[in-house]
């Protein structure tokens, strides 16, 4: 058993409120500072938690000796600047999906890592529920035969304004980027990084893309049809198609369950893969496992995947014609 992490969270809007419920649950895991761009939001925030230190400065965190793992929960385009900071610190960093805004940054974040040596992985935490992780094993061994289709959707409905971050431009909105890593995750995880990628999408006022399908060609023919929206709320399920039969996944970005429909008669198998909380125990243990481990990358989300995926989706808004400031 490794010894108890300090954990510091960047930011204290939804996704850290939902992270810190989770972490805060875990033994080997302290919530131990919180940085906003408000002290006084830092302090009432984290206090919630059991937060003993609290910040309104990115740089004097990374500097505090007592953190061991900081969590980055800021809106995509501080991502690069709030994790190349803590690495330079010597900080282990988990830094929410997408990894930044662009290829060039992710790019420069991996190797930010590997120079200071310390551990760094995108919050993909759907690939680390069990019922994925059995999912990448069965494809692997070939249970549903040889592969032939991916089909993902993750949609919903946005109803925030054009200046939150969904939909606002200089906060890197869009939907490839916040649920374009969901759906492209999925497939390359199973099927590994296309050769070919190609992308329609409807840009909305803000002049980002408010749902876009994207189509891939992997390796061997193997083909993804993928499809992420934030005006509208889709099914949110993946099917894995091969030639011994297919595997239905609901939700399957917080998955518990694999329905699994062999060739010809037999009947459908069903798994469950019940879970505590919301799901986020699995990314964190990772995280822990891996540092005390002395890995600098999860195996299972490795860095230079994080990369591809973001130069994919550069491809994608080249395609679509949605463009950041830092691109
Ligand atoms: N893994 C998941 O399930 C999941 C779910 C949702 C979102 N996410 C990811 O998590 C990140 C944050 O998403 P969220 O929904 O939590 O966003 P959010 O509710 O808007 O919260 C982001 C927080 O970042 C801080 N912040 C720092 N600079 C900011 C700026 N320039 N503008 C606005 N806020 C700024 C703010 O905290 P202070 O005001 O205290 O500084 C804010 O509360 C995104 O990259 C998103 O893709 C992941």
């Amino acid at each position: 058993m490794h010894k108890r992490y300090r954990w510091a969270v960047i930011g204290t809007g939804t996704i850290a409120r939902k992270f810190l419920s989770d972490l805060s649950r875990i033994p080997e895991a302290e919530v131990y500072a919180v940085c906003s761009r408000s002290l006084s939001r830092a302090r009432e925030f984290g206090e919630d938690y059991g937060a003993t230190a609290f910040y309104d400065d990115v740089l004097a965190m990374a500097e505090d000796q007592n953190v061991d793992i900081v969590y980055v929960a800021t809106p995509h385009t501080e991502h690069f600047g709030n994790a190349i900071t803590c690495m330079e610190n010597g900080k282990a960093v988990l830094v929410e999906k997408p990894m930044a805004v662009n290829g060039g940054q992710a790019r420069k974040m991996m190797e930010c890592a590997r120079r200071n040596n310390v551990f760094l992985m995108e919050a993909m935490w759907s690939r680390l529920f069990p019922a994925f992780r059995t999912l990448v094993k069965w494809v692997a061994m070939g249970r549903m035969g040889q592969i032939r289709n991916i089909s993902a959707d993750f949609g919903f409905l946005n109803t925030h304004g054009p200046e939150e971050r969904l939909l606002n431009p200089v906060l890197g909105g869009g939907a490839t980027l916040d649920v374009g890593p969901y759906v492209i995750w999925a497939a390359a995880s199973l099927v590994g990084l296309p050769a070919k990628v190609q992308a329609m999408g409807r840009l909305g006022e803000t002049g980002v893309d408010e749902h876009t399908i994207i189509n891939l060609q992997h390796s061997m023919g193997v083909t993804s049809q993928l499809m992420c929206g934030i005006d509208g709320k889709t099914p949110q399920q993946l099917i894995i198609t091969g030639t011994e039969g297919w595997i239905w996944v609901p939700d399957f970005w917080h998955a518990d369950t694999l329905i699994y429909q062999p060739r010809g008669e037999s009947d459908e198998e069903v798994l469950s893969f019940p879970y505590e909380g919301l799901g986020y125990q699995f990314q964190i243990n990772e995280v822990m496992d891996c540092v005390s481990k002395g890995f600098t990358e999860s195996p299972r989300v490795p860095l230079s995947m994080s990369v591809s995926i973001m130069e994919v989706m550069d491809e994608v808004r080249r395609q679509i014609g949605v463009r950041y400031a830092m691109d």
